[in-house]
């Protein structure tokens, strides 16, 4: 079969249907081997159907691991198409395990009057009439099966089928940037058949698919559109369509041109940094079209995009398994080889949970850039940090720390390339949602707007050399423990993770999202910006702690680590060295550890001004108060 993989075409539906008949013309027409599951029944089984008795789900067990087996075998070197009814998702599920990626649906259907006929007329089958009601009362209607009504003719059926299976895309990817071309060869290089859009702009973006399909000998079989009635005409129903094109209004004007050409049943997922809150609306706003809408966070930049991303997919858990497949097959893969994808839960959680990867990446960035800096204040020059970084990487390994080590070494002429790189830095916007996101749900996830703000400082550049011409002194010679500094920056890190989880608990709270903390940490120990040795603790710390500075595997090491992180920040301070970060981060653990804050003060205060009422230490029961403070 002229396919990209060998695939396992299960020819489903109710007794009757003509599975078999359809399976034999489909097995001649594209020379594969067809087997019929009934054959594949413990005589048992089919004892019990010739008495009249219908099969239980206990009964079908082991004739679905038998014909499950059999899909294996064959797909390990070639395509087949098996006859099954495959009645239920339960059914369908232990039919797959192992073949996900190889596995296509035909379901046969008609209504019982259609079935019930052509059933009469049927000689030698143990099926007895009087069963196929049970058969109707029980199958579930699959989301991902090409459905083809009994009225056409075989020959037709045979002709749809092959057309969808042969001639059709199985996933569609609108947008070929720097993530969507990536992620075009990552599929096309797992053998997924895939069709690719890129819109026409008059001499600006022109024939850009095909130029595409042209360079890479991976996409020498992905069909290239730059006319999206085409694209989608192209792809296998249900549709699967990934939009990697800009968050924000571009979203919306392809999803907008979408609308129309799409069915019932399709999905698109969204790969951009979309906003979770917008994200949750376009789900609201597809789902009166019947189309699902999944947000799904990418992260990896442009090679993990190719060798592997780490994929936060959110939206309706059943659009999921549609596309799960196609993203668990492309995502990097953790230590036990496991997607570094699952499914995160309803509406924005994806995009959400992505939004808050970003923050943790802002602050792990900027904790480096302030151990540059501070090494960089002592006098040694981009390789020797470089030399001290390296030395780190046992104990504070990180995807950050290792990009930091080779940017830190680029040379360019006599010098580093990195002393010639001006000192403002850009954004594209999740730092500042991640830091909205944190005050709108109440947790004082603080070193993330740290981060943002310390990004926000350095854009005002002409601003600071006026600032720097007023104040500036000449600072006597900095000097600071090394070992100090790792220790403070290790720690610093914990209170990074610690923060930007709490977020994650506490968005699955308010969201009804179910969060798995863990899992989480899990997909993000591959494949993206923010993986590292420590996000690979936390798998098992999450499993019991959410909370993750109280977790048993933690505290050791905080009361081990405060007293250098404590050193090295007013060290810093003394020598006037911006660090925001690393001081925000003793000052969260500072108020967090306090058992009597000054929030007593603030409360008296707003009493005093406002009446906003204060509780007392000595009232458990929560209540209330309000004094005259001038009486
Ligand atoms: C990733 C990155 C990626 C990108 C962000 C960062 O996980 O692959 O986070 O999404 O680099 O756009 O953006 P800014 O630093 O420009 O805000």
């Amino acid at each position: 079969m002229n396919s990209n993989k060998p695939l396992a075409i299960f020819i489903m539906g109710v007794s009757g249907v003509g599975k078999s008949t359809i399976g034999r013309l489909l097995s001649d027409q594209l020379s594969i081997p067809f087997f019929d599951g009934d054959d594949y029944h413990p005589e048992v089984n089919k004892q019990k159907m010739a008495n009249g008795d219908p099969l239980n789900d206990n009964d079908r067990h082991d004739w679905l691991l038998n014909l499950n087996k059999l899909a294996n075998e064959q797909t390990a070197h070639n395509s087949c198409i098996i006859a099954c009814s495959a009645l239920k998702e339960s059914y369908r599920e232990l039919l797959k395990v192992g073949i996900e990626v190889n596995v296509k649906w035909v379901l046969l259907h008609g209504s019982f009057d259609q079935v019930h006929q052509r059933i009469q007329q049927r000689k030698d089958h143990f099926m007895p009439v009087s069963l196929l009601q049970s058969q109707f009362d029980t199958i579930e209607d699959p989301v991902d099966a090409l459905k083809i009504n009994i009225r056409e003719t075989p020959q037709k059926i045979t002709t749809l089928i092959v057309n969808q299976l042969q001639k059709k895309s199985e996933f569609g990817l609108i947008g070929l940037g720097v993530m969507g071309k990536s992620l075009a060869r990552n599929l096309a290089s797992n053998n997924f058949k895939l069709s690719m859009f890129n819109r026409h702009v008059p001499k600006k973006e022109e024939n850009i698919a095909l130029q595409f399909s042209n360079e890479f000998t991976e996409l020498s079989e992905a069909k290239p559109f730059d006319d999206l009635q085409a694209f989608v005409n192209s792809l296998q129903t249900p549709r699967k369509i990934m939009l990697m094109v800009n968050a924000g209004k571009p979203v919306d004007a392809v999803i907008e041109n979408l609308i129309p050409l799409l069915s019932k049943g399709d999905v698109i997922i969204d790969g951009g940094n979309s906003h979770y809150k917008k994200t949750q609306a376009r789900i609201d706003a597809l789902e009166s079209h019947d189309i699902y809408f999944i947000g799904a966070g990418v992260s990896g930049g442009e090679e993990g995009a190719l060798k592997g991303p780490s994929i936060m997919p959110g939206g309706n858990q059943n659009a999921y398994k549609l596309v799960q497949p196609f993203l668990e097959t492309i995502a990097a893969k953790n230590k036990d080889n496991d997607p570094c994808c699952t499914y995160i839960g309803n509406g924005g959680s994806g995009h959400f949970i992505k939004m808050v990867h970003n923050g943790i990446e802002y602050v792990e960035m900027q904790l480096l850039a302030e151990v540059y800096f501070i090494l960089k204040s002592m006098g040694k020059n981009p390789d020797e940090i470089a030399n001290i970084l390296e030395s780190w990487s046992t104990e504070a390994n990180s995807y950050l720390l290792e990009i930091t080590i080779n940017i830190l070494r680029k040379k360019e002429g006599n010098g580093w390339l990195i002393d010639a790189i001006l000192d403002k830095s850009g954004n594209k916007g999740t730092g500042n949602w991640t830091t909205i996101a944190t005050a709108e749900l109440g947790i004082p996830s603080t070193l993330i707007p740290a981060s943002l703000f310390a990004r926000y400082l350095s854009a005002f550049k002409e601003e600071r050399l006026q600032v720097y011409k007023t104040y500036a002194e000449q600072n006597s010679k900095f000097d600071i423990d090394i070992s100090a500094l790792l220790k403070g920056y290790q720690l610093a890190r914990i209170v990074n993770h610690h923060q930007g989880f709490r977020l994650l608990s506490q968005a699955s709270v308010s969201y009804n999202w179910n969060l798995n903390l863990s899992k989480i940490a899990s997909i993000w120990t591959n494949g993206c910006i923010i993986r590292s040795t420590l996000i690979e603790e936390l798998i098992d710390i999450l499993k019991n702690d959410d909370i993750i500075l109280l977790s048993d595997a933690i505290i050791p090491r905080v009361k081990l680590m405060k007293n250098s992180l404590n050193t090295v920040v007013s060290q810093c301070i003394l020598g006037e060295i911006p660090i925001p970060c690393f001081s925000e981060a003793v000052n969260f653990l500072n108020g967090y550890k306090e058992s009597y804050t000054s929030a007593n003060l603030i409360q008296a205060q707003r009493d005093y001004f406002g009446a906003h009422t204060f509780q007392r230490v000595d009232d458990a029961s929560g209540k209330f108060y309000h004094v005259n403070w001038e009486s």
